[in-house]
């Protein structure tokens, strides 16, 4: 069952000499998890801020369940597509306390008000988030650790599970323990509540290894799709080199010899293979 559908969608900032997406077209089925790569600008947190109707594309359309996303009433839309921005402090109000952040959030669920209003239920349901969260509910986000804070807003924004999560490098700023952590959870949650979900990030291991497709932007554009069959088969230099040289990888089928050792490529064959091919 197709969930999202992105029929051609441009966008482009007022005050912006080129569009910061355009012609991208794009289908998301029930139950994927869509690794979305690209370098710096090349438009990936745009695209999740048009499937979260945080923008309005220039042209084209998003369709959500088969209706233009814009047409779904907003309350049950965003009941049902939850985002966690790359800036934390996006998610989290960072001057108050972890339990009125938990209040003020619950407070938006009201209307299925399955939640009690008490700590005791919010330390238990903490605890499998991060045990160490638990103990901590009454200090304020800014005397949370990194990972303690990226653990609280995931678990804030699971409180009901949504049926489209959309993850903006969520682990960027963690360390590789605890940045493996939150990616396991995050596996865990996506998998207990049959989720779909979309996952921008710079870390090439994460692509390779969560997720079942990948899509990667450059400058605004769909430079390359893979899905699940493709991406079984790519290794870390292929992605690298299809980024590096902002050419589609199935053009340098011969970056997998690996001829310098496992994950390492000589930057002279890279180039010799990009002359060739
Ligand atoms: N609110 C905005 N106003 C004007 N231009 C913007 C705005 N947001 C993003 N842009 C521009 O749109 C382009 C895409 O930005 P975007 O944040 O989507 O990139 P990104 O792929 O998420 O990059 P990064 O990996 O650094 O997070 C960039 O050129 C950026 O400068
Ligand atoms: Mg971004």
């Amino acid at each position: 069952m197709t969930i999202l559908r992105i029929n051609d969608v441009f966008l482009q900032f007022a005050g912006s000499n080129r569009p910061a997406l355009q012609k991208i077209n794009y289908q998301i089925h029930q139950g994927d998890f869509v690794i979305l790569l690209g370098s710096n600008g090349s438009g990936k947190s745009t695209l999740l801020k048009l499937l979260h109707r945080q923008y309005q594309p220039g042209q084209g359309e998003i369709y959500f369940h088969d209706k233009p996303i814009r047409q779904h009433h907003y309350h049950q839309f965003s009941r049902q597509v939850a985002v966690l921005n790359q800036n934390v402090a996006d998610s989290l109000f960072t001057s108050l306390t972890v339990y009125e952040n938990y209040l003020l959030m619950n407070q938006q669920h009201t209307l299925r008000s399955r939640h009690q209003e008490g700590k005791t239920f919010l330390q238990n349901y903490l605890q499998d988030f991060n045990p160490n969260l638990s103990g901590k509910v009454d200090l304020t986000i800014n005397q949370l650790s990194g990972g303690e804070k990226q653990a609280l807003a995931l678990a804030l924004c699971l409180l009901e599970p949504p049926s489209l999560l959309l993850l903006d490098e969520h682990t960027s700023a963690l360390d590789p323990k605890t940045s493996e952590q939150i990616m396991q959870l995050t596996q865990k949650m996506i998998t207990q509540h049959n989720m779909t979900c979309i996952l921008t990030t710079h870390d090439l291991d994460i692509a390779l290894r969560y997720g079942n497709r990948i899509l990667m932007l450059n400058d605004g554009s769909i430079l390359n799709m893979f899905d699940k069959d493709e991406k079984g088969r790519l290794s870390k230099d292929k992605l690298y080199a299809a980024i590096m040289h902002n050419r589609p990888a199935y053009h340098i089928s011969t970056l997998s010899r690996e001829p310098f050792g496992r994950g390492y490529l000589h930057p002279a064959c890279l180039y010799l293979t990009y002359l060739l091919v």
